[in-house]
């Protein structure tokens, strides 16, 4: 196939490699999704304590000496597939812990060290690698924020750029006084550029900077220039307004597909999902008549996670059950473990992070549970759709963009794939739960909505075209 473009994605997590949210997933499945059209990525990644073992695979392509207060190197190779850049910079990576903290918490230098990723990303952009030479450079949230600030105040080269917001609660603030550290131009220091309420933020940087800016759904581009949603950013996304466009995620089908389960099911042979329930039942002792609900989440405030006390106990009473796969908050991970203490045989709950037991619950639950206060996309309920499993979300970001409402009209049509409430307290969540417990025992109702639910396309196709028009554009 012809190429039709090259795009250097830069990024702080990418599946396979190291993954904390939907952020890494949707790094990592854009590249394949835009290959199957023509479209050439690189990703460029800090090569983390736990990236290292991948280096010696790979061969150097880029020199940087003296960055941000050591040499460092651009590796580059493949990983499972994907064209990988790793950003060799021990000093600033080279540590044990997570991406963004360590165990003492964030990282101080954290600043420091995505500007490092982002200025090195720039330089690529505009320079190009020996043989490669991108077009666009697409800069995902905070961590890269100042990648297409760099870009514009050095020069662009004739590379275009964008910018993704992934989450606007993670803002990559800095205090002013690090501008010069930041290498950043003093006389860029007034608000309508890199000013913010006195400091810096990476991802305003990049708002002002980058040619085009998109988010992961079309719901929360429209949200996000409001106060309520915009966390103090609403006015500058607001007056870029031309320039803004919502893409939703897709989900990677190849791995999350009822199909490709151990004991594999599909929406014209159901009998799958209920040996997997069976198992999950099994494997957490529990007995529940009801709807089996999951959630599947980091457990944070966004995540609406501290509602569940207050629903959950009358969903257990209509003979509902709860299996919570996360961890995050010790507040929430506490009151989620009390669920579980109070309500043995219907309530289970593993804190930590587990990729398999994930697919085990998507397979063997009824329903998916995602009460977000805000959510810019949320992939868990579209793994919900795609399983059958259905979601109960709320009416935010992209949940509102990819779940339909089991209302009678909805139900006549044949349109409802889950159940959507609002606002996000506890009493429209209670609702929608006596919602799930009313729609479950209509069996012939819910085989409707999970049928309909998997119908649902959530692959990457149709917004793996909207990013290759978006990266056109930015070429012409
Ligand atoms: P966010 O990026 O805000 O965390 P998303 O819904 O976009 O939310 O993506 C979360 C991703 O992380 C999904 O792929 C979900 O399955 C996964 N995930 C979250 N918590 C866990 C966990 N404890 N174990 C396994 N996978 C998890
Ligand atoms: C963020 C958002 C989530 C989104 C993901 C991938 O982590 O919280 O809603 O799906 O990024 O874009």
């Amino acid at each position: 196939m012809q190429i039709k473009g090259r795009v250097l994605s830069v990024a702080s997590e990418c599946v396979p490699l190291i993954k904390t949210g939907g952020l890494a997933d949707v790094v990592g499945a854009l590249p394949e999704a835009l290959a199957r059209i023509g479209w050439d990525m690189r990703v460029l990644l800090p090569a983390y304590r736990a990236l290292q073992r991948y280096l010696e695979d790979m061969d150097e392509v880029w020199f940087e000496p003296g960055l941000f207060g050591g040499d460092a190197r651009v590796m580059a190779g493949k990983v499972g597939g994907l064209d990988v850049l790793l950003l060799d910079a021990p000093h600033l990576y080279d540590r044990e812990g997570g991406p963004y903290s360590g165990p003492g918490g964030d990282w101080f230098d954290n600043a420091r060290r995505f500007a490092a990723l982002s200025w090195v990303g720039a330089r690529i952009a505009r320079d190009g690698l020996e043989g490669w030479k991108p077009d666009v450079l697409h800069a995902h949230d905070w961590q890269a924020g100042f990648a297409p600030a760099y870009l514009m105040y050095g020069g662009t080269g004739g590379v275009g750029s964008v910018l993704t917001i992934h989450n606007i609660a993670f803002q990559g603030w800095a205090p002013a006084t690090a501008l010069g550290d930041l290498r950043l131009p003093y006389e860029q220091f007034y608000p309508a550029a890199l000013e913010y309420y006195g400091g810096l933020s990476s991802l305003k940087a990049g708002l002002v900077t980058a040619d085009r800016i998109t988010t992961v759904s079309p719901n929360y581009a429209a949200e996000l220039m409001r106060a309520e949603f915009g966390m103090g950013l609403q006015g500058v996304i607001a007056a870029r307004g031309a320039d803004v466009s919502g893409i939703l995620n897709g989900v990677d089908t190849g791995v999350w597909s009822p199909g490709a389960e151990p004991i594999a099911y599909s929406a014209k042979a159901m009998q799958g999902k209920a040996a997997n329930r069976a198992a999950l039942c099994a494997e957490f002792g529990l007995q529940v008549p009801g709807p089996l609900a999951i959630v599947i989440s980091r457990l944070t405030d966004q995540k609406g996670i501290d509602l569940l006390p207050g629903v959950i106990p009358d969903f257990i009473a209509g003979g509902g059950g709860l299996v919570v796969l996360g961890s995050g908050d010790p507040a929430l991970e506490a009151a989620v473990r009390s669920l579980e203490a109070r309500f043995p045989d219907q309530v289970a709950v593993r804190i930590g992070y587990d990729e398999a037991l994930s697919h085990r619950m998507f397979a063997g639950g009824d329903a998916v549970l995602v009460p977000s206060r805000f959510e810019p996309c949320g992939l868990t309920q579209m793994y919900g759709l795609a399983y059958g499993t259905v979601p109960v979300v709320s009416a935010v970001g992209g949940l509102a963009d990819t779940v339909i409402n089991a209302s009678p009209a909805a139900m006549a049509v044949g349109a409802a794939t889950g159940i959507v409430f609002h606002p996000v307290d506890g009493l429209a969540f209670g609702q929608a739960l006596r919602h799930l417990l009313t729609l479950y025992a209509d069996k012939t109702a819910w085989a409707q909505v999970q049928k309909n639910a998997m119908r649902q396309p959530v692959d990457w196709a149709g917004s793996a075209a909207a990013y290759a028009a978006l990266y056109e554009d930015l070429r012409a």
